[in-house]
C-alpha cells in the first residue's frame, strides 16, 4: 500500500464507544492529511453521530457488513463523486467482533486496500492466547485477513497492540476496580507487571500508522506501541496518590477467576463467563506486550503513568 495513496479516505467502524471518539479527534486533528474522513453508522444510530458531523466527519448510512457502505461514492452539485474510501478502522465491540470476516468481504468488495481490525488490546499470537474464549472471534478475524491478504492483490492489514488501557483500568469494573466502593478485586500478584496504553496515545499511533508505507513484498504489519509497562501495585499507587484516598484490596490466586469462569459457563451466562475471562486473563505475565516495540517510528511523546491515570480521574 499505500506508499501510493498520497491522501487516504479513512471510515471508521464503531466509532462511538470507547475507543472510538479518540480515533475521530485524532483524525480530524490531522484532517489535513485525508482526503476523507468518515464514520459508518446504523441509520437508526444516525444521532450519535451530531457533534462529528457538525466538525465536519462524513457519516455514512449503512450496514458494516454491505460493500455499499464502503463504496464512498456521492453525489455533490448534482456530480457523483467516485473517490473512495482506502482504508477501514474497525473499532467493533465485543458483540460485533465475530462479524469482522463478513464487514473485512465487503470492504474488500468496495475496494479497501488496508483494514485494521479490532485489536487494540494484548498479543493474542502469544501461545497461552492461542485457546482463549475471550479471543477467538479476534483470531478468526486474524486468520481471515491473512487469507484474503494471500489473494487479494494490493491488500494489507495493521494490527495495533497496546496492553491494556489505562482508561478501561481506572473507569470502568473489567479490571476488579470499584471506585465508589473504594475497592480493588485482582486475581494474581500485585507485582505482575502490564504493559499500559493511553486511549489518546493509541489513537495518535494508529492515526499516525496510516500514512507509513508498509515494508515492501507485506501484506501484514503489527505495531506494538503500548505507553509503558508498570506493575499493578504502581498502578493504584498513583491512583490512591493522585486521588488522596486508599483502596481496600481484594487479592485472590487466578484460579478463582477461571473457576468462577467455568462456574458461567455451566450455568450459561456468556457474560459472566467473559468477564471472569477477562479477569483471569489479566492476571499473570501475558499482558505485557513482547518487545521489540514500534514507539521509535513514531515522533510524538507518550504520556507517562501519572499523565494516563491523572487524565482519566
Ligand atoms: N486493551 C484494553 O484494555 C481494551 C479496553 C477496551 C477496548 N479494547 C479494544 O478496543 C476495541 C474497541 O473497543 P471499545 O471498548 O471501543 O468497543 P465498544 O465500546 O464495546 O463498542 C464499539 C462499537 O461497536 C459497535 N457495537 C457494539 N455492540 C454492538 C451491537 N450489539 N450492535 C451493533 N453495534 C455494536 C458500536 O458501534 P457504533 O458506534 O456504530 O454504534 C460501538 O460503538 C476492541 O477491540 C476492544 O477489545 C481494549
Amino acid at each position: 500500500m499505500p506508499a501510493s495513496i498520497a491522501a487516504p479516505g479513512v471510515i471508521i467502524v464503531g466509532a462511538s464507544g470507547n475507543l472510538g471518539p479518540f480515533i475521530v479527534q485524532e483524525l480530524l486533528k490531522q484532517k489535513a492529511k485525508f482526503s476523507r474522513i468518515a464514520i459508518l453508522s446504523a441509520p437508526e444510530k444516525k444521532g450519535k453521530f451530531g457533534t462529528a458531523a457538525k466538525n465536519g466527519i462524513e457519516i455514512v448510512l449503512g450496514s458494516y457488513k454491505d460493500a455499499k457502505s464502503y463504496q464512498g461514492a456521492f453525489m455533490t452539485f448534482l456530480i457523483v463523486v467516485l473517490k473512495g474510501f482506502d482504508v477501514v478502522i474497525s473499532l467493533a465491540g465485543n458483540s460485533i467482533m465475530v462479524d469482522q470476516p463478513e464487514m473485512i468481504d465487503a470492504a474488500i468488495e468496495a475496494g479497501i486496500t488496508h483494514f485494521y481490525p479490532s485489536e487494540f488490546g494484548v498479543d493474542i499470537g502469544q501461545p497461552a492466547y492461542l485457546q482463549e474464549r475471550y479471543f477467538q472471534d479476534k483470531h478468526l478475524t486474524r486468520q481471515h485477513l491473512r487469507k484474503k491478504a494471500s489473494v487479494v492483490p494490493g491488500f494489507v492489514f495493521t494490527e495495533v497492540i497496546i496492553g491494556a488501557f489505562a482508561e478501561t483500568f481506572v473507569l470502568s469494573d473489567v479490571f476488579g476496580l470499584d471506585r465508589q466502593g473504594r475497592t480493588f478485586t485482582y486475581y494474581g500478584e500485585l507485582d505482575d507487571i502490564k504493559s499500559i496504553s493511553s486511549m489518546e496515545d493509541t489513537a495518535k499511533y494508529t492515526v499516525d500508522s496510516i500514512l507509513l508505507p508498509f515494508e515492501t513484498g507485506k501484506s501484514e504489519r503489527t505495531l506494538k506501541v503500548p505507553n509503558g509497562n508498570y506493575t499493578v501495585r504502581e498502578l493504584i499507587k498513583v491512583l490512591c496518590d493522585l486521588e488522596g484516598i486508599q483502596y481496600k484490596m481484594h487479592i485472590f490466586p487466578v484460579d478463582d477467576a477461571r473457576k468462577r469462569q467455568e462456574s458461567a459457563r455451566l450455568a450459561g451466562s456468556r457474560d459472566l463467563e467473559l468477564a471472569f475471562s477477562l479477569k483471569s486473563l489479566f492476571s499473570g505475565p501475558f499482558v505485557v506486550v513482547p518487545k521489540p516495540w514500534q514507539n521509535d517510528m513514531f515522533t510524538f511523546k507518550p504520556k507517562n503513568l501519572v499523565e494516563m491515570i491523572q487524565g482519566c480521574i
